[in-house]
């Protein structure tokens, strides 16, 4: 029977070893989270990177890992630390990364990362070849791996083969800074299907294709000399059962079941239950504007000072990346924003902001995501930005108010959001006030449109949409028929 290979640089689970025993914990980022619903649903297996390199695992260790990756339908590609260094801290997140977010001042263009960011690119195109059978269907994923496409069609001519990029792509003027403009197009038109999350992606990456490659472009299709490959948009969706259902269960559980973190934001809600939190989770990135975020907070708290001491922004910044120096520095700016704000405004029983710095377990987003009335999301750019269509599945009584920055491929769908520019302090703060003024009315006629909407556009959906439009592309494809 035939299967889906799904490829992405990281696999959904997350590998550690503590004192020779290994430790199981789920990735983050918006691919491995919402793309591991369909993966459980489905007939695939998923090949990819178990987060550890070949140096960091025991030799005693090498088939432990293999095997527990399995029970996942999992296949780990290794990487050795100079591999990784190159291509992924390297290619894929200070060139490509800052590059498709128009954070053009970051880009480094190094040689030997190029090269091996080939490398690398090759070797997981290797791994899809070895466990291709014939009429298998193959879901490359994403910008760590726009060669792969074109590299599993060289050795396998007729495969089925879909790619989807889950980050923004540049307009023309931005893309075509990049040295190897030429050899990344042709890459990633190996597939053929390429989805994107949003109509304006897709619409830049086919000027850049007519453009630099000078194809010809009809439409939403680029025709090569023997294959037409088909551009579309897929807005990614959530799991929205999931989120649905365990906020459900989370409103029934007693107090002496609730988790530490529930009890102190309950503590926080009877000590002043005037207040309001306002929630905000991202990973630690650049492109996620969370420095703006707390400067446009400060500037709310000094615009309307009769909210000091009753509003307060609850901050999870998930680790991400950090030997990569623009990371560093953006840690070392956020520990001080919060630091001096909250130095400035704290009273003796109250701080503005509460700041986490780690990962949290699924039980405690759902805590965040139930208890705060409002979400601050502001990305500068943000290819999809999940978490905002998370917080809305999780407003099981339709009440609480989502601030989303125009920049995240979400706000496209979520219009019912109050819809701001990262950039703007002015409009930040005042729809700060907006969401805390809101009328209940209000927020359940807004979420119920929203909700609506995710509900229909889960993530199975998005996965089964572009699966249906990958099969009818092949189908239609000259040299297939
Ligand atoms: N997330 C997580 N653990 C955390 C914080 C966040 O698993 O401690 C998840 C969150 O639920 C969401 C994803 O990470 O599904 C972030 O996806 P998003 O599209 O918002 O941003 P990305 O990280 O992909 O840029
Ligand atoms: C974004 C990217 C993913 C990536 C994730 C986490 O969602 O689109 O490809 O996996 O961030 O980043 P990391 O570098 O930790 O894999």
């Amino acid at each position: 029977m035939s299967k889906t290979i799904i490829l992405s640089n990281r696999l959904p689970l997350q590998i550690n070893i503590t004192k020779e025993k290994l430790q199981v914990t789920p990735s983050v980022g918006g691919l491995a989270t919402g793309l591991k619903s369909f993966h459980r649903e489905g007939d695939s297996i998923w090949i990819g990177w178990s987060g550890l390199t070949e140096e960091e695992i025991p030799v005693n260790l090498k088939a432990e890992i293999k095997v527990r990756a399995r029970e996942d339908a999992c296949i780990t590609v290794s990487f050795t630390a100079e591999e990784m260094d190159g291509f992924y801290y390297g290619f894929s997140n200070r060139s490509i990364w800052p590059l498709f977010h128009y954070f053009t001042e970051y880009t480094e263009w190094e040689s030997w990362q190029w090269e091996m960011y080939k490398k690398v690119n090759q070797k997981y195109a290797d791994s899809v070849i070895e466990h291709y059978e014939e009429g298998d269907k193959i879901w490359v994923h994403d910008y760590q791996l726009l060669l792969v496409p074109n590299m599993i069609r060289e050795q396998r001519p007729n495969a089925t083969i879909g790619f989807f990029n889950h980050i923004p792509f540049p307009s023309y003027e931005v893309f075509r800074t990049m040295p190897w403009r030429e050899e990344i197009l042709n890459g990633m038109l190996g597939a053929d299907l390429i989805g994107f999350h949003t109509y304006d992606y897709e619409r830049h990456f086919l000027s850049s294709v007519r453009r630099i490659l000078r194809r010809p472009v009809e439409f939403n299709e680029v025709t090569l000399a023997n294959r037409v490959v088909k551009v579309d948009s897929f807005p990614m969706g959530i799991d929205y059962e999931k989120f649905e259902q365990t906020a459900l269960k989370h409103h029934e559980i007693s107090e002496d079941q609730e988790t530490e973190l529930q009890q102190r934001l309950n503590f926080h809600r009877k000590k002043s239950p005037d207040s309001q939190l306002i929630l905000s989770i991202d990973r630690l990135d650049y492109t996620k504007g969370i420095a703006n975020r707390i400067r446009a907070f400060e500037y709310f708290l000094e615009k309307y000072p009769e909210y000091i001491g009753k509003v307060r922004l609850v901050m999870l910044a998930v680790p991400s990346r950090s030997d990569v120096p623009q990371y560093q520095l953006l840690k070392k700016e956020i520990d001080e924003l919060v630091g001096r704000i909250n130095g400035k405004f704290a009273t003796v029983s109250w701080i503005p902001i509460w700041y986490f710095f780690r990962s949290m377990p699924f039980e405690n987003l759902i805590d965040l995501y139930t208890s705060c009335n409002i979400a601050l999301l502001t990305p500068i750019r943000d290819g999809m930005n999940l978490v905002a269509k998370e917080y809305i599945a999780t407003r099981t009584n339709q009440t609480g108010v989502l601030i989303l920055s125009e920049m995240a491929g979400a706000s496209h769908e979520m219009n019912e959001a109050l819809i701001i520019n990262p950039n703007n302090f002015e409009q930040i703060a005042d729809a700060i006030l907006q969401a805390i003024k809101m009328p209940k009315e209000e927020q359940i006629r807004r979420n119920t449109l929203l909700q609506k909407r995710l509900k229909r556009y889960n993530v199975v959906r998005w996965a089964t949409d572009f699966m249906k439009a990958l099969d009818k592309t092949k189908e239609n494809q000259p040299s297939f028929k």
